[in-house]
């Protein structure tokens, strides 16, 4: 199989961190970049070497020449975006979190598996060595059976009604940017939890601090924090009946994972500089599945971004928030 020929859609910030990404990563090629004006295209594919600009989505969407898309626009979008890209017969990479809601994204998988294409969210973190050692350590029993998972993201952003990070039409809140990371990392170790207990700082039709308890029937449980208003460590602990696993600060990004006994000892540390900048892991794993003509990634399966879509809802529904124009 050759490079794989990427379109890039929304020409943003991570768009610009993805193509930066791209760019540095064997065996792919930034062919096509899309904005919904074609002038901000072309200064995008100029920046990049990108020999295609289009100036609509759509004619990105309909390029048969491209291998896979990447959706780098607003939570609000990703749904119409990936659902065009499905049905004109590309594969999907979509950015974080992937819809606003389970059912939409029911909707996207079943119309990647009715067309036969890969659908993956962008959640690089599970694609991140240190992560992947951390899996490694828990499938070893090197912690035995997990308990506990403690995990927070802050970014301190001051309230600013036109931002899309509040903004309700964009699917705005802390739940959808940033809790997504943890309830990921809890779902990724423990599974889909048998109770959700949760409460927010409800500001404009969006949430701006989260606090959210899940609990297992078998006793484990995981403690998540998430916001825009108070300053966190980022960081996240996994413990288990005997040791446990602490990850560098920004945990979702981190190079970084030690592993201890329950004593607190130092069993292993693990530190893996990133290639380029951290997102070339969740395109090499797109790359693998493609060459390998696997539908979904083994890293991050679709049954795991569903739960946490679940998830989410549900704290939604206990906060009484709904998107305008939701559709399920
Ligand atoms: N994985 C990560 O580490 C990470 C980090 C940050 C963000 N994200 C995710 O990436 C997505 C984009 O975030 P971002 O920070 O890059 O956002 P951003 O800077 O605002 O860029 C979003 C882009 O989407 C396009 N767009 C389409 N409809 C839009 C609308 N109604 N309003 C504004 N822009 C619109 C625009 O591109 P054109 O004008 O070119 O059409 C815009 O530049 C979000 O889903 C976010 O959760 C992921």
């Amino acid at each position: 199989m050759g490079n794989i020929r990427w379109g890039i859609i929304g020409t943003g910030r991570i768009a610009n961190t993805f193509a930066a990404a791209l760019s540095g990563t064997q065996g792919s090629e930034l062919y096509a970049a899309a904005s919904r004006h074609l002038e901000k295209a072309d200064i995008f594919a100029k920046k990049y070497n990108i020999s295609k600009a289009y100036g609509s989505y759509r004619e990105l969407a309909e390029d048969g020449e491209i291998g896979a898309v990447y959706i780098a626009t607003p939570m609000a979008s990703h749904f119409e975006d990936a659902l065009m890209c499905l049905r004109s017969g590309r594969n999907v990479l979509c950015e974080k979190s992937v819809t606003l809601n389970a059912g939409q994204l029911k909707i996207l998988l079943d119309t990647a598996a009715e067309n036969d294409l890969f659908f993956m969210e962008a959640m690089w973190t599970k694609c991140r060595p240190a992560y992947l050692k951390a899996r490694e350590w828990i499938k070893t029993g090197k912690i035995g059976d997990i308990r506990y998972i403690k995990a927070d993201f802050s970014n301190l952003c001051k309230y600013d009604p036109n931002d899309r990070l509040f903004r309700p039409d964009c699917g705005g809140g802390a739940l959808l940017d940033l809790a997504v990371y943890p309830l990921t990392l809890a779902e990724d170790i423990l599974g889909m939890p048998d109770e959700v207990i949760s409460s927010s700082h409800l500001r404009g039709g969006i949430d701006l601090s989260d606090t959210i308890l899940l609990k297992w029937k078998n006793g484990a449980c995981a403690s998540i924090d998430a916001g825009f208003e108070i300053p966190l460590r980022n960081n996240a602990m996994i413990s288990g009946e005997k040791g446990f696993i602490i990850f560098g600060d920004w945990f979702f990004c981190t190079s970084e994972a030690v592993l201890y006994d329950r004593e607190g000892n130092i069993i292993e540390e693990y530190k893996m500089p990133n290639l380029v900048n951290g997102y070339e892991y969740e395109i090499m794993e797109v790359q693998r599945c493609l060459s390998e003509g696997k539908k979904e990634s083994r890293l991050v399966p679709h049954s795991g971004t569903m739960n946490v879509m679940k998830i989410m809802d549900e704290c939604r529904r206990q906060w009484g928030l709904e998107f305008p124009g939701e559709k399920e």
